[in-house]
Order: C-alpha cells, then structure tokens, then sequence
C-alpha cells in the first residue's frame, strides 16, 4: 500500500509555504542571517512541537519564520519543500503564504514573492511539479490591512491564483473580510478561506454566502451542520481536509476519531493535505498512510480523494489532462 500511495499523483491544495520549514533549514537560516532562537538544537526545536491547539502552534509558526531574511531564503524554503514533496509523489503543489508577517517585520512583499517566484520556475523545469499561489490574508489582523496588502501585491497579481484567510479563526469570522474578497474577484482571482477548523459551521456558511469561495480549507465542523453537509454535498463543494494537522492542533484526540470517514460517508468532495508539514510531522505521503492506518481506506478510496484534489486544482487545463 505504501508504494501504492507513494506512486499515487497528488495534488497538495492547503499547503502554508511557511510551515515547510523544517528545523534543520530553520537553524541553517538562523546562523546565515545571525537571527537568535530560543532552542540551542535541531531536536530541542523538534521538542518544542508540542501544540494544544491552533494558537499554540501559529506562536511558534510566527517565530519560526523569523529566520526568512532574503529572496534566497524563501527561495531554498520553497525548493527543499519542492523536492520533498516530489520525492513523494506530489505533482501539484499550491502555496498559502502570510505577506503580512513578513511585513511586519521588516521584509519586502518583494522580497519574498521573487524568492518564492524563482522557486516556482525551478519546480516546474527541474522537478515537473506544478504551482499555484494563493495570497493569504491574516484573520486576527485589521480587514483594512488586507485591501492595503492585495493593493501592494498589484506587481503579483498575475502570479497568483487566489486569496485565502488563515490564522487565528476564533473571533474572526469571513465576513470581516469582504470587501477585500470583492476587490479580489473583481481582479479575477479565485477565492479560498479557513472555516470550521476551530471555527462553528456558521463560519463555512458565511465563507461561502459571503467571500464566495470555491474551496472551504479544512471544514471538519461542517458536521455539527446537518443541512450545510447538505449543501456542501449538493454544491459539490471542495474541502481541503489536513488529518496530521487536526491531531498534532487537537482538533481530535485521536486520528481514529477523525470526522473524515463520515464525511467521505455523506459525500462530500474530499482532498486530503499536509497544511504545515514540518510542523505537524508529515507531508502528503504521511498524511495518506496514517488514514490507511486508522480508516483502512482501500486503494480507490485514495484514487478518488486524489482525483477530486487534481479536479479541483488550479491548473491549466493541459496540465489537468496529463495528470488524470
Ligand atoms: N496558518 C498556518 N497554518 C494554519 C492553520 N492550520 N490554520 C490557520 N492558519 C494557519
Ligand atoms: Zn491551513
């Protein structure tokens, strides 16, 4: 089953380039750029990884990427993730990633997205792996800071797909962001958001009435909703489900308890993704090995969740072809 799952062409929708950053890189980073970390070792970072729920965890993510300086940065970032996805199997990658917290402190927009740019261009002619960007707006900041950055970003607009909503869900619902969500499918962009990771259904429901998304990242609340599993089912609407993230976050206590096999049992349009792979202890290969492991999910199981993650990509349709 491993070489089966390995081999299997995935597509990666929820991915944050910036929890791709594995401790190793981490302290390489730190010692290039003379930033000071709290941990005097790879494994004392690896330690620290002990999360108790979403803050918890954007703490460290926040401190992490503290080490991200130059375009070179993000570029060695993007492509060692770039080569550890391609070694398992993943042929379409798309990256959320927070400007707003690299702005705040001190880092160019430009800074990062040509970093990020030259990555992109390398995957595709060393790697074949496919990319697509999505413009991440940070919840827990100002919806005004939101505008201003997708303003910013009118150098990028042509290199990205969509915008996204991440960070601490709780308090920040979708709607505080629509006028930015407007603006951005008035550019033509696609539009993507986190809802119901922490968050109640009624944030799902504001994400779709509201931001108009074409894809729900995570979702895993909808559950508690009767009739919104309704309407996700009936709209076939995409959910960018992440199983090592809800266990390591404690979204579940166990990935046993995860609601991913009564969702796949109300028919919903599954995707299966590693959200912060170096941070919650696996990429896309271990994401699909621990639900054949607690779900014993057959082989077209997987076919079909990988299937509706290469549906519902943003890629050309060339591309779509020669992965189906
Ligand atoms: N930013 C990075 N990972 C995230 C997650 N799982 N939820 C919300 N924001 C995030
Ligand atoms: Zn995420």
């Amino acid at each position: 089953m491993r070489d089966f799952l390995k081999a299997l062409p995935k597509a990666e929708l929820h991915l944050h380039i910036e929890g791709t950053l594995e401790p190793e890189l981490m302290m390489a980073l730190a010692e290039r750029n003379g930033v000071r970390l709290p941990y005097a070792s790879v494994e004392e970072v690896r330690a620290a990884y002990d999360f108790s729920d979403l803050q918890s965890f954007l703490d460290l993510y926040f401190q992490g990427m503290s080490v991200l300086r130059t375009a070179q940065d993000f570029e060695d970032l993007a492509m060692d993730y770039f080569r550890r996805a391609a070694d398992e199997g993943v042929v379409h990658v798309e990256l959320h990633v927070d400007p707003q917290a690299h702005l705040a402190r001190g880092v160019e927009l430009a800074t990062v997205m040509e970093g990020l740019g030259r990555a992109r261009r390398r995957a595709e002619r060393e790697l074949d792996l496919s990319t697509a960007m999505i413009l991440a707006f940070l919840r827990d900041r100002p919806a005004e800071e939101a505008l201003d950055l997708l303003e910013r970003a009118a150098p990028y607009w042509e290199t990205l797909d969509a915008v996204g909503l991440d960070s601490a869900e709780v308090g920040n619902p979708p709607a505080k962001f629509a006028e930015a969500f407007r603006r951005a499918s008035a550019l033509g962009l696609a539009r993507v958001a986190h809802a119901g990771e922490e968050g109640p259904p009624d944030y799902i429901r504001e994400a779709l009435d509201v931001l108009d998304v074409c894809r729900v990242d995570h979702g895993v609340r909808c559950l508690e909703d009767p009739t919104l599993v309704a309407r996700l089912r009936d709209e076939a609407m995409v959910l960018t489900v992440c199983p090592l993230s809800n266990l390591r976050l404690r979204v579940v206590e166990r990935l046993e308890d995860h609601p991913l096999p009564a969702m796949l049992e109300a028919g919903l349009n599954l995707t299966l993704n590693s959200d912060d792979p170096a941070y919650f202890g696996g990429g896309m290969l271990d994401n699909f090995l621990a639900c054949r492991r607690a779900f014993g999910w057959s082989r077209e199981v997987f076919l079909g969740l990988a299937s509706n993650a290469i549906e519902a990509a943003f890629m050309s349709e060339a591309r779509r072809a020669e992965l189906r």
